[in-house]
């Protein structure tokens, strides 16, 4: 049974020359019609909300006398009055959703279907629900007061560590934890960079095409993105030094280019770290699914390279967990850990402390590193099972797809080759989600 919902009923109008009773009445029929309210859900009891409106108990008790004449309510005795089970209320006529111009692209961020092969989503099929539950009993147990008040606001000490560990062994990066900063996200890990280092007219290279939320993110910030080509290679270096040599910072995804795939050569590498060391430019690097590769070991991270520490390394737990557990982390140069710290005392109010602890302990006793091996697996045996386009870190994304969708063609699956978003609306439709490039491009 869910608990009580809407007890925070906000003030009736006493000027009104509808009566109290009715007035409640229409408040919860409406939240019951436009799916505010569930069936099944619990309603307030009629004395805790005579109590909270103020009003006398008759006064409510016509209210909900009336929504349980009509059928919308139950009284249950002990279990408290809910909304009636399996009712079907007529949905008055919703208001148009507005509609944004890039539809396609923002569903494929926060997508509301869960298909296979969906962008943006690891394998929650998978996900070590034994284990975490276990480890989430055993955090809770230990909870002690001091992990109840608010948490370290630059991540909790023992996941830092954790993160510094396996990063050194993983991805090739010598950091300390003092260099970890734990955030919420990519979007905050790109908003606590752009207020430590970046400033209103600065320019930034941004690969194109690329992952529009940093695009979005720091134009509300007023910071103006330079669209920088990506080929087979990666980002194409010498035209961001040739569009403007003068950026202030570089965002760029070296281990699976986003949406392309493609790793950033090694001359590539190397080319923007020392763009980067002769400019005291910064590189941003967005190693949002580096743990994957599925044709030879993981390429190490463009930060294990750095030894002019221009590189903010950007990693995050959304592919190899869970997008819902909202934590990522940053790499900083150990200069800038001071003004990272400052700014983060301002900006930010830490992440949940449970949460960081379950994964601080999934990490130490080896979860975290047994899961990546079997996501591993599994996506290479999922990709030649199905032979739909993927994920490979030498043949981009579009290769694949043009193969697929030959032999979709030629098998009959679909009879004629439809035009960029098309494709995508279609693929949606039938088999997975697909991202129709032409959605990031900028022109
Ligand atoms: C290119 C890119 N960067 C970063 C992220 C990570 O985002 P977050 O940590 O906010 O889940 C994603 C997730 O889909 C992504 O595709």
């Amino acid at each position: 049974m869910t608990v009580a919902k809407a007890s925070k009923i906000s003030p009736l109008d006493r000027t009104a020359a509808e009566p109290f009773y009715r007035q409640i009445y229409d408040r919860f029929r409406g939240a019951i019609a436009s799916g505010l309210l569930k069936p099944g859900d619990r309603i307030p009891s009629a004395r805790a909300l005579t109590k909270e409106l103020g009003l006398a108990r008759g006064t409510i008790e016509a209210a909900y006398s009336l929504l349980a004449a009509e059928g919308y309510i139950q009284a249950r005795g002990q279990a408290g009055t809910i909304v009636t089970p399996g009712l079907k209320p007529r949905m008055p006529i919703a208001a148009p959703m507005p509609q944004s111009n890039s539809g396609i692209a923002a569903a494929s961020f926060r997508p509301d279907s869960i298909l296979p092969f969906q962008m943006g989503l690891p394998a929650l099929d998978m996900f070590p629900r034994k284990i975490w539950a276990r480890l989430g009993a055993r955090c809770v147990r230990a909870m002690q007061p001091s992990d109840m008040v608010h948490p370290s606001i630059y991540g909790l000490p023992v996941l830092r560590a954790e993160i510094a560990a396996y990063l050194q062994v993983s991805r090739g990066i010598n950091c300390s934890p003092s260099q970890i900063f734990v955030t919420s996200g990519y979007r905050h890990t790109i908003e606590l960079i752009a207020h430590s280092l970046l400033k209103v007219g600065d320019r930034v290279w941004l690969e194109n095409p690329g992952y529009p939320p940093t695009r979005e993110l720091l134009g509300h910030m007023h910071i103006a993105a330079v669209s920088v080509p990506v080929d087979r290679e990666g980002m194409v270096i010498s035209d961001g030094i040739k569009v403007a040599p003068r950026a202030r910072a570089a965002v760029v995804t070296p281990a699976h280019q986003s949406p392309l795939c493609v790793s950033l050569s090694l001359p590539r590498r190397l080319a923007l770290l020392d763009w980067a060391a002769r400019n005291n430019a910064w590189i941003i690097e967005d190693d949002y699914d580096g743990e994957y590769r599925y044709v030879s070991r993981p390429l190490p991270a463009l930060k294990s390279l750095d030894r002019d520490g221009r590189v903010l390394y950007a990693g995050t737990f959304s592919k190899v967990l869970l997008p819902s557990l909202r934590l990522a982390y940053l790499v900083v140069p150990e200069t800038q850990v001071e003004r990272f710290e400052q700014i983060t005392q301002v900006f930010a109010a830490g992440s949940p402390e449970l949460t960081q602890a379950i994964v601080a302990a999934f990490i130490k006793e080896g979860h975290f590193a047994r899961h990546i091996q079997r996501m591993r697996k599994l996506w290479s045996r999922r990709t030649e099972d199905n032979s739909i386009p993927h994920v490979t870190s030498t043949t981009s994304e579009m290769g694949h797809f043009r193969k697929w969708w030959r032999n979709a063609v030629m098998s009959g699956r679909c009879d004629h080759v439809l035009v960029d978003p098309r494709i995508q609306t279609f693929a949606v439709r039938r088999y997975v989600i697909f991202l129709a490039v032409s959605s990031r491009m900028e022109r």
